[in-house]
């Protein structure tokens, strides 16, 4: 599991030019780094340092190899370091670094978008590029906006979301969430987001896949929100198909095809947000695919580059792109809307490269069929006492620890015992989430659910 440390300087002196890795970093130099959604002052008391990434495998400036269980932030499928996308990335760089996306554009935003749209669900084949999954969550809050205003429905301003949803962390986004510490210290947030129950329920606990009852109840929360505030004044409603970062909630049967329903019922845009979800982590192309539910607009971001490069989408049906461009002036601006960094070319040649292993690798295939062994796995886990609750959906999983002391702490002293044992995952609070490339081979999949064990078990 280790290597050695003069391997690692010899790597680093050879392939990064800056030698960042010599820069001996003690407390006072990392001052200056306020990092995201972290415990900088605990963080930088000792440090998870990584400093190389290839495969299934962070380096650690100490010599450690640990196994990305969850993609980085869900976010790497193909594993890391791939050359393709280094050298696409890099042939794009030399040759045309930047150009304005207002008014003039490079040729591979076009490729991008077409090869999405192929992509994506029938009848969703207008792509807007933005830098992150925030940005998409936000702009696909505007174009509803705008969809309702050129149908002369301006007074659609509501927003329907659900608690225990993340949905980035720019303000709109940062509204539609359904998590207290995200929203607490930042002010009342953009008003008319009216929220729906989550979909985790006690009773169906260890689930695996879809829980079979509770799913058309908790979705005419939907039509209770319409009927009280007036289905006219509902804009969207925006959910992820499986709520990601709070723990993996899968929805129960019946739910998303109600959401469905009932949108269509009284004129209200349906959003998925697929920024985890989407590009094969529920064994299809995206969780519309799999639970056969086709959304009016989707958000992207994460595997759309593979986390090579920044960057994040909007996909958006013929419907509502029609209706947004036929209500504009011939020559005139559609949508005024727009990022200095929408279709990066450094960003569409690392997606366009992505796509390229997808399809060459048949990876959603493949993520697919290792999804059973996958939750094999993490179910195995359920004799743990610590452990009061399992979910998953493709390759995609999430467990409830115990909390300890006070909500979160558990959860931290977990992740930071398993990057120590050899295992990166996401912890949010006392749940933790595993999301594997889908280049794992069986054995990864095994060291995975083995260091879980190990750890948890010992706490
Ligand atoms: C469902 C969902 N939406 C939006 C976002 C925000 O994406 P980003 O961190 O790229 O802004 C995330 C990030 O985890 C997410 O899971």
């Amino acid at each position: 599991m280790f290597i050695l440390w003069d391997d690692i300087m010899l790597y680093t002196l050879n392939r990064n030019p800056l030698n960042l890795t010599k820069m001996k970093l003690d407390q006072s130099a990392m001052d200056n780094f306020w990092m995201p959604f972290t415990g900088n002052r605990d963080f930088k008391q000792s440090p998870r340092m990584v400093i190389r990434a290839k495969g299934m495998y962070l380096y650690d400036d100490k010599g450690g190899e640990i196994l990305d269980g969850s993609s980085g932030l869900f976010c790497s499928p193909l594993g890391h370091c791939r050359d393709e996308i280094t050298e696409a990335v890099s042939a794009q760089m030399a040759e045309l670094d930047y150009v304005a996306p207002f008014q003039t554009a490079h040729p591979l935003g076009f490729k991008f978008a077409k090869r999405l749209a192929d992509m994506l669900p029938s009848g969703i084949n207008h792509v807007f590029f933005t830098n992150s999954g925030s940005e998409a969550v936000d702009t696909a809050m505007k174009i509803a906006y705008a969809y309702h205003y050129a149908r002369g429905e301006g007074q659609r301003t509501r927003f329907a979301s659900r608690e225990r949803a993340y949905h980035g962390v720019n303000m709109g986004g940062v509204s539609l969430s359904g998590m207290i510490k995200n929203r607490q210290a930042f002010g009342p947030g953009i008003p008319g987001v009216v929220h729906m129950r989550h979909t985790w329920q006690s009773e169906n606990r260890f689930t695996r896949g879809q829980a079979e009852t509770g799913g058309v109840e908790l979705a005419n929360d939907l039509e209770r929100i319409a009927l009280n505030y007036g289905p006219d004044t509902i804009a969207a409603c925006f959910v992820e198909p499986i709520a990601g970062s709070t723990g993996c909630l899968v929805p129960p049967k019946g739910y998303l095809e109600r959401l469905r329903e009932i949108c269509d019922q009284y004129g209200i845009l349906l959003v998925f947000d697929e920024v985890i979800t989407g590009f094969g982590r529920t064994g299809k192309a995206f969780a519309a695919d799999s639970f056969g539910v086709i959304p009016d607009i989707m958000t992207l971001a994460k595997a759309l580059t593979n986390a090579a490069q920044p960057m994040g989408a909007v996909a958006v049906s013929d419907k509502v792109h029609d209706a947004i461009f036929n209500a504009a002036p011939d020559k005139a601006i559609e949508l005024f809307h727009g990022y200095t960094y929408s279709a990066h070319p450094a960003a569409c040649a690392a997606g366009l490269a992505v796509m390229d292993v997808f399809e060459k690798e048949n990876l959603f295939e493949r993520a697919n069929e290792l999804s059973e062994y996958f939750l094999d796995g993490m179910f195995s886990l359920s004799d743990l006492p610590l452990v009061t609750d399992i979910r998953g959906y493709g390759l995609l999983a999430g467990f409830d620890l115990e909390p300890g002391v006070a909500p979160g702490v558990r959860g931290l002293e977990v992740q930071k015992k398993l990057f120590h044992a050899g295992l990166n995952l996401k912890m949010t609070g006392d749940s933790g989430l595993l999301a594997p490339p889908f280049i794992a081979e069986e054995s990864h999949i095994d060291q995975i659910v083995e260091r879980l064990r190990d750890v948890i078990k010992a706490i």
